[in-house]
C-alpha cells in the first residue's frame, strides 16, 4: 500500500476512501506525519523548507490534496473531505506559526552579538583610610619614625592604669568603653595610647613609633561619630626632647598634609598621660584662615590632642624621668581624611559604596 504521501499524488476515486471515516483517517495519518516533521525542524530556514513543501502555493503537499482529493470528490463526499481538509491544514498552520514564534524567541537568546560593549568588572581601588594611611606613613617615616602595630583588645591596665588613669579616674568616663562581656578583664582600645606603653616596656629609649589601628568607642553612629574609628599615635621619647621638637614634629606634620602654607597653634588641653597637653590645631586650608564653613568661621581647625609625657607615664615602664623626655600624640585617621578630602559625612567610610569609593582612585 502506498504511503499517505504518495497517495496525495492520487485522485478521491483510487484512495479506497469511500466513507466519512475513511476520509478521516487519511487527514489524521497525513497530519501526523506533519506534525512529526515539524516536530524535526531546528532553525527557521529549516522551517520556511518545511512550510514551501507542505502549505506552499505551488505543488505543496497541500494544493495537490486540493487538486487530487478535493476538487475530484464526487459531490456527496465534498462535504466530509473539505471538512476535513479545514481541519487538518488549519491545525498544521497553527503549529507552523506556534514553531515560528519559538525559534525566534530562542534564537535571540543564543544569538552573540560581537558588536556589543563587554561587561566590565570594575576594578577596586585603595580605601580612602588606607591611602590617607599612607600618606601618614610616608611624612612620619621621612622624619624617622618607624611603624608599630598593637592588638584591638586590650586590657585596662594599658588602656588605662599604665597611662596614668586609674580605676575611678573621671577620664575613664569620656572614653565609654566596649568591655568584653565573655572575657573578663578585657576591652576594646579606646585608643591607640595602650602602644606607648607596650612599646617602652620592650625598647630602650630612643622611641620614635607611629602606631596606626583601629579604636573603639561606644558613639552612637553619625556624620561625627562611630563606634569604630582610626588613629595614628605618635611617640618620641629620648635624653633631650623638648617641647620645640614637639612643635616642628608635628607643624612639620601639618605643612605635609595639608600644605606648604599652613599656619598650626597649640591650645592648652588635659589628658592624663601628656603634661602640658595640647589641642593642636591648623590654619584653615579651605579658606587659609580667613574663615568659612569648613572652620566654622574661625580661621582654624581642630585636629587632634598631644602633649609632653607625663613623667608619671615613665614610671610604669622603668624609664628614667629624670633623664628622658617626649613627646605624644594621636591622630583621628578618619577626622584628618575628611578635612582633606571635603568628606562631611563619617559614616560614608564605612558604608563601601563603590560610587564612594571609586572618587579616590
Ligand atoms: N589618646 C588620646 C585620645 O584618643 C589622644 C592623645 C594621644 C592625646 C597622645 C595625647 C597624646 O583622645
Amino acid at each position: 500500500m502506498a504511503n499517505i504521501l504518495e497517495k496525495t499524488n492520487l485522485s478521491f476515486q483510487k484512495l479506497d476512501a469511500v466513507s466519512e471515516a475513511g476520509v478521516q483517517t487519511l487527514f489524521d495519518e497525513l497530519f501526523r506525519v506533519a506534525d512529526g516533521e515539524l516536530l524535526d525542524v531546528g532553525s527557521t530556514d529549516e522551517l520556511e523548507t518545511f512550510r514551501v513543501r507542505w502549505v506552499g502555493r505551488n505543488n505543496s503537499v497541500k494544493s495537490r490534496v486540493q487538486e487530487n482529493w478535493l476538487k475530484l470528490a464526487p459531490a456527496e463526499a465534498k462535504k466530509w473531505v473539505g471538512s476535513s481538509f479545514n481541519i487538518c491544514f488549519r491545525k498544521l498552520e497553527e503549529n507552523l506559526n506556534s514553531k515560528k514564534a519559538t525559534l525566534q524567541t530562542s534564537g535571540a537568546v543564543g544569538r552573540i552579538d560581537l558588536s556589543l560593549p563587554g561587561v566590565t568588572r570594575p576594578i577596586g581601588t585603595r580605601h580612602l583610610i588606607s591611602q590617607t594611611y599612607e600618606e601618614l606613613y610616608r611624612i612620619f617615616n621621612s622624619i624617622g619614625f618607624s611603624i608599630v602595630e598593637g592588638a584591638e583588645i586590650e586590657t585596662p591596665y594599658y588602656n588605662f592604669e599604665a597611662l596614668n588613669i586609674p580605676e575611678h579616674h573621671p577620664a575613664r568616663d569620656n572614653m565609654d568603653t566596649f568591655y568584653i562581656s565573655n572575657a573578663p578583664g578585657y576591652l576594646l582600645r579606646t585608643h591607640t595610647s595602650p602602644m606607648q606603653v607596650r612599646t617602652m616596656e620592650k625598647q630602650k629609649p630612643p622611641v620614635r613609633i607611629v602606631v596606626p589601628g583601629k579604636v573603639y568607642r561606644r558613639d552612637n553612629p553619625d556624620a561625627t561619630h562611630s563606634f569604630m574609628f582610626h588613629q595614628l599615635e605618635g611617640l618620641a621619647v629620648d635624653t633631650d626632647i623638648t617641647f620645640c621638637d614637639f612643635k616642628g614634629t608635628i607643624e612639620y606634620f601639618a605643612q605635609q598634609f595639608f600644605g606648604p602654607q599652613t599656619r598650626v597653634r597649640l591650645r592648652p588641653s588635659y589628658f592624663p598621660f601628656t603634661e602640658p597637653s595640647a589641642e593642636f590645631d591648623a590654619s584653615c586650608h579651605v579658606c587659609g584662615g580667613s574663615g568659612c564653613r569648613t572652620c566654622k568661621y574661625s580661621g582654624w581647625i581642630e585636629l587632634f590632642g598631644a602633649g609632653m609625657v607625663d613623667p608619671a607615664v615613665y614610671g610604669f615602664v622603668d624609664y628614667d624621668a629624670k633623664r628622658l623626655s617626649g613627646f605624644a600624640f594621636g591622630l583621628g585617621v578618619d577626622r584628618l581624611a575628611m578635612l582633606k578630602y571635603g568628606i562631611d559625612d563619617l559614616q560614608q567610610f564605612f558604608r563601601n559604596d563603590t560610587r564612594f569609593l571609586r572618587q579616590f582612585p
